[in-house]
């Protein structure tokens, strides 16, 4: 459903222009009905990845295809759902004038009951005739999340959608992509929550300086991580080790250890 071929992106920074690599040579497919969580450290290119995908910008070589679709080709955003990094909506609108606006957008009739449901999905019917711009964060994160899920789209790109999100927020969230799980969509988020990952996902994908340093069923990255806890243990001179107090299970110690390990700055 989604797939990266060779993909580099670089930016032009400063007076003389000088390229900066913000992804470099990713390549990777998501199949129908996965969830993959792509995590990596801040300035990784977790957001360059994800607007390359959902036909934002344009990788500077290499290319994108969702549904057999080029990013660039619009075709390729009829069955996908996007929440951006940091949403945002215009002053003095309300929240259910945006997402009737939304709503009018997609190519598709979308009834007052679905618009009504994809708010009540996202917690955030409540405040439908609240401006928008008097939301927190949180809500702010739930109305653009309700709008990603509009028309109920087949594929869905989500840019740290647990940000912002409080406790019982980020429960709901869970439940949301179990729910949209079941429902057999294909769900690629960010994520900055290494707990999440074993529950959540059935791929995990991490980046770092750019580069892709693991892409794999995360049944077989929790193998990894128990050999690794199991190789720690063994190797702590005075026989004793602790995660990391941050962090509760071996995935998850892992995962950081990968990250910070291959992390440049
Ligand atoms: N428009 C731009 N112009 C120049 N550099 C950019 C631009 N967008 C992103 N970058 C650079 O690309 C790199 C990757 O940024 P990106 O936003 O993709 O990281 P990220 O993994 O999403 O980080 P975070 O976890 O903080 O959201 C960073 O070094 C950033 O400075
Ligand atoms: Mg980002």
């Amino acid at each position: 459903m989604i797939e990266l071929n060779g993909v580099t992106k670089y930016f032009r920074i400063g007076f003389f222009g000088i390229k900066k690599n913000a992804v470099e040579d990713l390549s990777f497919t998501v199949e129908k009905g996965k969830v993959i969580g792509f995590f990596g450290p801040n300035g990784a290119g977790k957001s360059t990845t994800i607007k390359m995908m959902v036909g934002l910008i344009h990788p500077s070589r290499g290319g994108v295809k969702i549904n057999g679709y080029e990013a660039k080709d619009c075709r390729s955003r009829v069955k996908l759902g996007y929440l951006p990094e940091n949403p945002n909506f215009p002053r003095g609108i309300k929240g259910i004038e945006i997402i009737n606006y939304y709503a009018k957008l997609l190519n598709a009739k979308i009834s007052k009951e679905e618009i009504y449901d994809s708010l009540k999905l996202a917690g955030i019917f409540y405040a439908k005739d609240l401006h928008a711009h008097k939301y927190s964060k949180g809500m702010t994160q739930r109305l653009a999340l309700a709008v990603s899920i509009l028309g109920d789209p087949e594929i869905l790109i989500f840019d740290e959608p647990l940000s912002g999100l409080d406790p019982i927020g980020r429960k709901e969230f869970k439940d949301i992509i179990f729910r949209l799980k079941e429902r057999k969509k294909t769900i690629f988020f960010s994520s900055h929550v290494l707990a999440d990952s074993k529950e959540l996902c059935d791929k995990i994908a991490v980046l770092v300086n750019g580069r892709l340093i693991k892409n794999e069923d995360t049944a077989a990255i929790e193998k990894e991580a128990e050999s690794y806890a199991a190789e720690k243990i063994n190797s702590a001179q005075n026989g004793d080790f602790h995660l990391t107090s941050e962090y509760n299970t071996s995935l998850e110690v892992y995962l950081y250890d990968l990250m910070l390990k291959n992390k440049k700055n």
